[in-house]
């Protein structure tokens, strides 16, 4: 579970970033084209650069010429199966605004089980990709929806948690991986990964320097990075966030899942949570896209 954001953090008194070659961010400012980087596996829209590609054993460099033994971020695009990805897609914006402002409390665990919601069908699909674990097979994903505007992102720099655990005894428990699947595009909105820890003396708790990988949302693009690698996302103009933009934009929507190898306290399975039944599999439910013709409609006044 991510550590949730608090505006007030992202309120914070800003104090300028310390430049660094020429490409770090400061607070409020534009971050440059730093290091989004894209895979060998990249497909349509992507973007490939040194700043980050799958070497043959499936790690990634990360940092220019600075190969890093405990890479960052891994991309693949067009991920899942197209018409698994339709479906959960198509899921995700039926659900409009419902629970948004408790999206990232909303979080279910999954152990590999018959899948009961579509992002467990979609956990099931890029299982193969997550890398094996020394200790072990996972136990399972928790998994939640990532849903926000970012006009007013609501999540400051952090590293996912047993935030339970955490509560209860302050010890800080990162999942094995963490990996994010983007449902589609957005203004703005990069995901910024770092191996520095969140400064709590900066606005939105962004680390120094802001030295990161930088991942673009698209449809069907999968991300994959270290369980405690330090996270966060940029705001519409792909700043960090330091406020709520005057023009609202539409909702960013991933579905974010954890890997891990012991399940987190509290977590509920989706298929007893009663919540999002558009994502039930086998709902039936019909999804009609805004804009679409509603044929049956017509015909059904053509008979009279
Ligand atoms: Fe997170």
């Amino acid at each position: 579970m991510a550590t949730r954001s608090s505006s007030s953090n992202a309120r914070r008194a800003r104090r300028s970033l310390a430049p660094r070659d020429g490409r770090a961010g400061r607070a409020g400012r534009k971050v440059a084209v730093a290091r989004e980087g894209c895979g060998e596996a990249c497909g349509a829209g992507g973007r490939q650069n040194a700043a980050a590609h799958f070497s043959s054993d499936a790690g990634v460099v990360p940092r220019g010429a600075r190969r890093s033994s405990n890479p960052v971020v891994r991309i693949e695009n067009a991920c899942l199966p197209g018409r698994l990805f339709s479906s959960l897609a198509r899921a995700v914006r039926a659900l409009g605004t419902e629970n948004l402002r408790r999206t990232y409390r909303t979080t279910f665990w999954f152990d590999f089980g018959p899948p009961a919601a579509l992002p467990e069908e979609a956990i099931l699909s890029v299982r193969s990709r997550i890398p094996r674990v020394p200790a072990g097979a996972y136990a399972g994903v928790e998994w939640w929806l990532s849903r926000m505007r970012t006009s007013d992102v609501q999540v400051d720099f952090h590293q996912d948690r047993d935030e339970a655990l955490f509560r209860r005894i302050g010890a800080s428990v990162h999942p094995s991986f963490s990996s994010v699947l983007f449902l589609n595009r957005c203004r703005g909105g990069l995901l910024a990964l770092l191996d520095a820890p969140a400064n709590d003396d900066n606005p939105a708790r962004v680390p120094d320097p802001f030295d990161a990988d930088l991942v673009r949302p698209w449809p069907n693009r999968f991300v994959l990075f270290r369980g405690d690698a330090t996270h966060g996302v940029l705001d519409a103009n792909n700043e960090i966030p330091h406020g709520r933009l005057p023009a609202p934009t539409p909702l960013r929507l991933a579905l974010v899942m954890n890997w891990w190898t012991r399940r987190p306290l509290e977590l509920p399975r989706f298929a007893r949570s009663g919540r999002y039944r558009a994502l039930r599999v086998g709902s039936g439910a019909v999804v009609v896209e805004p804009g679409a013709r509603v044929e049956v409609s017509r015909r059904r006044r053509s008979r009279r």
